[in-house]
Order: structure tokens, then C-alpha cells, then sequence
């Protein structure tokens, strides 16, 4: 997949850059969002802890990008110079790589078969303007512009938030993957 790469006026959505002092502006960004209270509320899982943890994390960004498991991208917000959202976009060789009980859902539903997945992070001083929504929309459209027919999200049964993102963009409940988490997908038309 090409890198997504959008240019808004105060912000700019991207995969991970290869400069040094940009770099530690996304390592530095990362680190904030996986260590806030809010954003981790659904997702304690997430949380980076160290320099190292933050590090391993954006090693495996790189590694998703040569392997084509994972294609991640984080928003800068050019005004502060500082890295305030990450979205996960992963392929499905990555889903069934990190993921492998989506196996049985493909089985469940062929129609889904080689489904990608989204997840995605904000700064909490950045919600409910609009933003996550925007960006998910350039997210879907970019992967179906790739040749992917179906985009699965998974949220947590309480996360209003994340449900709303996810319903503003189009997509549809599928089931319950546990007694917590839902299965969403967009199909492409
Ligand atoms: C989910 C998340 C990315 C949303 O980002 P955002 O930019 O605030 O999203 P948007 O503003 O585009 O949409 C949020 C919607 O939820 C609504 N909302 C937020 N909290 C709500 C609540 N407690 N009750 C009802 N609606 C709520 C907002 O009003 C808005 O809906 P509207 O536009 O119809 O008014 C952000 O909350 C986040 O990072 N959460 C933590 C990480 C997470 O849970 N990620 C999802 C993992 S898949």
C-alpha cells in the first residue's frame, strides 16, 4: 500500500518519518497518548511505560510497513509540533498475525474474508471536535482505494466515543466477540 499521507492547514496525517527530531516528536507524542489515563480507560493493555516500551512499539510500526502487516500513521499537530493521535491500520496478514480469532469470524462469515482492521488513539485534550471522525474517513477511503473489500473495528461495550467514530463513518455492528467487545465492519460498495 502507498503511504497515507494527508496535509490538513494545522495538522498532518502520516506514517512514521525518518528523520531523528521527527521521530522523537511521534516518540515523544506516542508516549503521552499510551501513558493517558482517559485514552487508556478501554485499553489498559496499551499502556507504554518506558522509553523502551515506546521504542519497541515504533520499531513494530517499521517492521508492520517491510512485512505488509500493519501500516500505522500519527497526526501532528503542526501548530504545537507535537504528535497527538495514533491510527493503527492493520492488513489482514497482520489481523490473523495479531488477531488469529479472527479466523473463526471469517469462517462464521466469508464475506469478511480478508478484512483489515483499524484502531485508533487520540490526546484526550483533543476530543469530541470532530477529529477522530475525519480522519477515519480518509483512513477508509485510502484502504479501499487499495483493493480491500471489508474494514473491521473492535470496541469495547462502554466506549460511546469510540462507537460514535465508528457510526459516523459508515459502519455496521456485526456481533459480539465476547461479553465485551463488538465486531464492526464497512463494507466496500
Ligand atoms: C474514540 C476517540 C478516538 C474519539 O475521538 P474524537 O475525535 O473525540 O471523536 P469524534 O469527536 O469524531 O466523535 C466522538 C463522538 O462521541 C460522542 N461522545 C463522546 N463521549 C460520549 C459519551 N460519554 N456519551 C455519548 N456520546 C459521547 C461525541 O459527542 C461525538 O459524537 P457526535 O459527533 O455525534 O457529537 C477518542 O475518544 C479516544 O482516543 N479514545 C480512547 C482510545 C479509544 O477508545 N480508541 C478506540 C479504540 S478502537
Amino acid at each position: 500500500m502507498k503511504p497515507l499521507i494527508v496535509n490538513f492547514t494545522n495538522y498532518k496525517l502520516a506514517p512514521l518519518p525518518s528523520d531523528a527530531s521527527s521521530v522523537i516528536t511521534i516518540q515523544e507524542g506516542v508516549k503521552n497518548i499510551f501513558q493517558d489515563e482517559d485514552v487508556l480507560k478501554f485499553h489498559p493493555e496499551r499502556r507504554l511505560n518506558t522509553d523502551n516500551q515506546v521504542m519497541y512499539h515504533l520499531m513494530e510500526t517499521v517492521t508492520g510497513y517491510d512485512n505488509a502487516t500493519r501500516y500505522d500513521v500519527f497526526l501532528t499537530d503542526k501548530t504545537r509540533n507535537e504528535c497527538i493521535a495514533e491510527i493503527d491500520i492493520i492488513t489482514n496478514k497482520g489481523l490473523l498475525k495479531y488477531y488469529p480469532f479472527f479466523n473463526e469470524i471469517t469462517k462464521q462469515h466469508p464475506e469478511y474474508k480478508g478484512t483489515w482492521l483499524i484502531e485508533y488513539y487520540l490526546d484526550s485534550r483533543y476530543w469530541n471536535n470532530g477529529m477522530m471522525s475525519i480522519l477515519i474517513k480518509k483512513v477508509i477511503n485510502h484502504i479501499f482505494e487499495n483493493g480491500v473489500k471489508c474494514i473491521s473495528a473492535v470496541t469495547n461495550k462502554d466506549n460511546v466515543a469510540s462507537e460514535r467514530v465508528l457510526i459516523k463513518s459508515g459502519f455496521q455492528r456485526s456481533g459480539m466477540l465476547n461479553k465485551d467487545q463488538t465486531h464492526w465492519v464497512l463494507m466496500q460498495e
